[in-house]
């Protein structure tokens, strides 16, 4: 049996927090808000209650948890030892949505890396994310909280849909305000490396020291490269229709929209357009708008394409983003969730 509860983000009840933290403690699951997108927590030190994270997901075994902490002393539970550079990185972006990667301590199960031999680590700043593991009094393993092959969650009503009946708790804490996931770094090799884009930039990141971004993230063929988060090997965030991505010029790109839009759409195909201009006018089955700007294109991209896996969609047309900022990050979503990119 899933239970649900609601609690304000602004002023959370600490009578609920510790009924979650309790669940946790005696090795339950528990979905819970961050500020990139829903994770699905349990003790990152007790194998059994990591075990269940797997099960609920359809998780491979080899996809490893992000580790969840709400203090920085607990780094030193987690991992061998802290590069100065981390130091300095962590002592700007924590908490927020930045991932970091060392080499794990004898403390941490191997279920919660997934056999690696190192931990990834993230001092998220949503309040119930850090009232929950504060008070669960231990690091807390969360990947998204969606089932394997579907969009991160980034409101409760995504959770629901995915996990009901297959964890013991679901805290509805209002919609993610970043809607992407963090940005994971690898420290464990000579140069830091980017292996998933976020909102924290390779830009942002190198005020600190040289950080590499890894290959597979520049459109480098596949093949020829391992990528190095065992993530990044499964086709992500995907929905069930087809996306075609059409970037480049706004303007160029609403009208090869409403081409494709036109040529594709027939009796038996429905079709749906995700667009960053608010009064669209485009013949189709469905218009989301997305927003104008990268930061709101990552904050609706995924509720996007869930909206269009309820409304039976088969393909969508979507604008693409800006490729700086956030927008790599929104960009690197996209491409991997779409079927063929168009540039006008
Ligand atoms: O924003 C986020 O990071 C969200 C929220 C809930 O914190 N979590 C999240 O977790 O996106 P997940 O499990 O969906 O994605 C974790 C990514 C995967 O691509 C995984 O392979 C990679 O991080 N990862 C985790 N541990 C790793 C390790 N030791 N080495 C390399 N990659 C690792
Ligand atoms: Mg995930």
């Amino acid at each position: 049996m899933t239970k649900l509860i609601t609690v304000d983000p602004k002023k959370p009840d600490m009578r609920k927090i510790r009924t979650a933290a309790r669940i946790i403690k005696n090795g339950g699951t528990v979905a819970f808000p961050t500020e990139t997108v829903y994770g699905l927590g349990a003790n990152a030190l007790n194998s059994k209650a990591v075990k269940k994270i797997y099960v609920a997901k359809n998780r491979p075994a080899d996809n490893p948890l992000i580790v969840h902490i709400s203090n920085q002393d607990d780094l030193a539970i987690l991992a061998k030892s802290i590069p100065p550079i981390v130091k300095k990185i962590i002592a700007k972006y924590w908490p927020g949505p930045l991932t970091i990667i060392l080499e794990k301590s004898d403390k941490v199960p191997k279920i919660t890396t997934g056999g690696q031999k190192t931990v990834a680590i993230r001092m998220p700043s949503n309040k119930i994310a850090q009232l929950l593991i504060k008070e669960a009094k231990t690091p807390i393993a969360a990947p998204s909280a969606n089932l394997f092959g579907k969009p991160s969650p980034t409101k409760a009503e995504h959770v629901i849909e995915d996990l009901t009946g297959r964890v013991d708790l679901i805290i509805d804490g209002g919609d993610a305000t970043i809607g992407i996931e963090s940005t994971v770094v690898d420290f464990t090799e000579k140069n830091p490396m980017i292996l998933r884009p976020g909102k924290i930039t390779q830009k942002e990141l190198e005020q600190f020291g040289k950080i590499l971004i890894d290959p597979s993230l520049l459109g480098k063929k596949r093949k020829k490269i391992v990528a190095k988060s065992p993530g990044m090997k499964y086709r992500h965030y995907s929905p069930d229709a087809k996306i075609i991505i059409v970037r480049g010029d706004s303007k160029k790109a609403a009208a090869k929209i409403k081409e494709l839009a036109l040529k594709f759409r027939t009796k038996d195909r429905r079709i749906a357009v995700l667009s960053t201009r608010k009064q669209e006018k485009i013949k189709s089955d469905l218009i989301i708008y997305l927003g104008k700007n990268k930061d709101t294109i990552a904050k609706n991209l995924y509720a996007a394409f869930r909206k269009c896996d309820q409304k039976n969609i088969d393909i969508i047309l979507s604008r693409g983003s800006e490729e700086t900022g956030i927008g790599f990050a929104v960009m690197n979503r996209m491409k991997k969730a779409a079927y063929k990119i168009i540039t006008v």
